[in-house]
């Protein structure tokens, strides 16, 4: 297992290029499972998500080819669906991947527990074998978090689900348009639903549907394979179901998170970065804090070109459903206000348990007290390099932006959570001139 060795108290300096948003190519994976035949993904980030959930689509017959930049006929690349934000990049990352066959509809355990977005195969695998058996993905380090809400609106579009040894057993016969009412905005359940409602007899209607960007992205794609979908990106979605859906060529939008946490590590650091490839029309929420916090950037077309700040004023944060806060940059955000002047409460509303990084940050000598879901952040003037670990993707990147502005040396351990979210995250901080290390812990 590696570890990351920092030496902070080096201003970030130069071009960091976002790679493409792990949550939208997740889903987008799962929904070439909806089209038989061969799809060409750009801007696929390299990541052990991707991996692992690459595994996961072979389990069920799905096969995988790599290229960098030359995916896709010709033509269809062309006239590649692609956000808004610039051409795509001659360098990015192409994942071709062939769903013709499907010979399986197993999500085991052994996979879901190490990664819950696995469940995202639900949706697609009863809209198109009319079957799925998938492992419950149970608790994590970030909460309980439950898939009521995917079950719920899939019984509501007639599949049949028993529980079985821990899996979700789902039988349709047929799969019928319904109107589902989601408790909670769910990420992955309104792509599950969304997924599911393209192939289904009638009209779909999903309320309360999130309105992540990334949702909308996977409507995006869907939209491109033949999906009839109204209302993307706003709280009610609308499908119309079709007969089939056709194998298309597509580029995943870049990652808003990433994006931010590379804003974050500039602005702690005091550094001059040109943050490229960043999805800003979708970063409102985030921006204005940082902005309200004193950091000082300014936006050109698609990129976050961050200067030096004076000193940061504490700022109070509250995570929501997008178009507010996102939890995902709760961490990171925190961090950034150890060492601000004076304080800043930080509330967690999406998950109960995402404060890890606080014992973490207040071992580098942050003074950071948790209450409930709120967590008050009295900045300090330095941070303390030590031995620190995290056990989740985004307290992992908090911990690493604290190591680059603290004194002496800090040492990141379990760089696998790292791994599973951030494309080559040593080597772009390297580029930036951090003074940082991984090697064998
Ligand atoms: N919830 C339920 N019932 C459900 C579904 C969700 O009670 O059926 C609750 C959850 O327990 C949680 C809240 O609803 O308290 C929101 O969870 P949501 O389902 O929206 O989260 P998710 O779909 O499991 C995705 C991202 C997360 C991100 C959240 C919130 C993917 C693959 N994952 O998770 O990303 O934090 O939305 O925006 O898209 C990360 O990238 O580090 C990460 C954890």
């Amino acid at each position: 297992m590696d570890k990351i060795v920092i030496e902070g108290g080096v201003p970030l300096e130069g071009e960091v290029a976002i790679s493409g948003a792990k949550n939208a190519a997740l889903p987008i994976m799962a929904a070439t499972l909806l089209a038989p035949g061969v799809h060409y993904l750009h801007n696929m980030p390299r990541l052990a998500d991707i991996r692992t959930f690459k595994r996961v689509l072979g389990l069920m017959g799905v096969q995988f080819e790599e290229g960098g930049g030359h995916g896709g006929p010709p033509h269809q690349h062309q006239e590649l669906p692609h956000r808004p934000g610039g051409p795509p990049d001659p360098e990015e990352d192409v994942l071709v991947v062939d769903a013709s066959r499907l010979t399986g509809w197993m999500a085991p355990y052994e996979v879901v527990k190490t990664m819950r977005a696995a469940v995202l195969v639900l949706g697609p695998l009863v809209a198109r074998a009319r079957q799925a058996s998938v492992s419950l993905p149970g608790g994590c380090a970030i909460g309980a978090r439950p898939i009521d809400q995917h079950l719920k609106g899939l019984e509501a579009m007639g599949v049949k689900i028993t529980l079985n040894q821990g899996y979700v057993e789902a039988k349709a016969k047929r799969l019928e348009g319904a109107e589902i009412i989601l408790d909670i905005p769910t990420v992955t359940g309104t792509e599950n639903l969304m997924m599911a409602a393209t192939l289904a007899e009638g009209t779909t209607v999903i309320h309360n549907a999130a309105q992540e960007p990334e949702v909308a992205d996977l409507a995006r794609f869907l939209v491109a394979m033949g999906a009839r979908i109204e209302g993307i990106g706003t709280e009610r979605l609308t499908i119309h179901g079709v007969n089939a859906l056709t194998p298309t060529s597509y580029r995943v939008m870049s990652d808003r998170i990433e994006a931010g946490t590379y804003l974050a590590a500039a602005a702690i650091t005091r550094g001059r970065v040109s943050i490229t490839n960043a999805p800003v029309g979708e970063m409102s929420a985030v921006l204005e804090k940082f902005q309200e916090a004193g950091v000082r950037f300014t936006i050109e077309n698609s990129s976050i070109l961050v200067e030096p700040s004076g000193s940061l004023t504490g700022v109070d944060v509250k995570t929501l459903p997008y178009p507010g806060f996102p939890t995902d940059m709760q961490a990171q955000f925190m961090a950034l206000m150890t060492l601000a002047k004076g304080a800043s409460i930080i509330t967690e509303t999406i998950f109960e348990n995402r404060f890890m990084h606080v014992p973490e940050l207040n071992r580098m000598g942050a003074d950071i007290a948790v209450s409930g879901n709120h967590a008050v952040v009295r900045g300090r003037r330095h941070l303390l390099g030590a031995p620190v670990m995290a056990t989740d993707l985004r307290a992992s990147a908090s911990l690493v932006i604290a190591g680059l502005a603290a004194k002496n040396t800090t040492e990141i351990h379990r760089v696998y959570h790292l791994d599973r979210g951030y494309a080559r995250l040593a080597e772009k901080l390297a580029a930036l001139g951090a003074r940082l290390k991984r090697m064998p812990a």
